[in-house]
């Protein structure tokens, strides 16, 4: 098996993390995968935002889990001691995939480095909240983007669990 197809295959979201963060270089080279990412006519319309601050982690946490009405989960992000925010402009018709194949580079390039990631939602999911809003442009999201994808990084703590896959492969000879 090819050293990419054994990435794809043994890679797993991670909803559990340690304290632990990332290196410098670790960061450097998951940013670097993502922007290496093909996106449409090389427009490549997004923005990577790095939140590591535990405060500002922290706030963003409470605001997106109050505009959810999901106090009582702990985190939407399960604490990982990194979230990054892909975003661009929605007037980019091709903004959505561009920022999804992003983000499928830099949680490959996570798994490689032995570190953990989470596709987290509840920020695209909260985005037209007034308060999420205020929020994300304070933390340095231009206020014409919006973020479409979210990428939690860390480290695992614990065992992965297993997802199995549906055989959709349509194959005609
Ligand atoms: C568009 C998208 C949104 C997702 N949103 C969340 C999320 O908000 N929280 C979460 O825990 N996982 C989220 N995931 C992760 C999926 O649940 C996960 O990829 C799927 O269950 C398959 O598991 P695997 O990544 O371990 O193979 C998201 C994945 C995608 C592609």
């Amino acid at each position: 098996m090819s050293a990419v197809m054994e990435n794809i295959l043994t890679r797993r979201s991670c909803r559990s993390y340690s304290a632990k963060q990332l290196s410098e270089e670790q960061l450097g080279l998951i940013l670097k995968a993502g922007l290496w990412a093909p996106s449409g006519m090389n427009r490549q319309p997004w923005q990577f935002t790095v939140v590591q601050s535990p405060e500002n982690l922290a706030r963003l946490d409470k605001t997106v889990l109050k505009s959810m009405g999901a106090q009582e989960r702990g985190s939407f992000f399960y604490h990982a001691p990194t979230l990054v925010m892909v975003s661009a402009p929605e007037d980019v018709f091709t903004a959505a995939a561009d920022c999804a194949l992003a983000l499928g580079n830099m949680m490959l390039e996570a798994h490689e480095l032995g570190a953990a990631s989470c596709w987290i939602h509840g920020v695209t999911r909260t985005r037209d909240d007034r308060e999420v809003r205020e929020l994300l442009t304070e933390l340095g999201v231009p206020p014409e983007h919006a973020v479409l994808g979210s990428l939690a990084l860390g480290f695992a703590d614990g065992p992965y669990k297993e997802v199995p896959r549906k055989d959709v492969v349509v194959l005609r000879k």
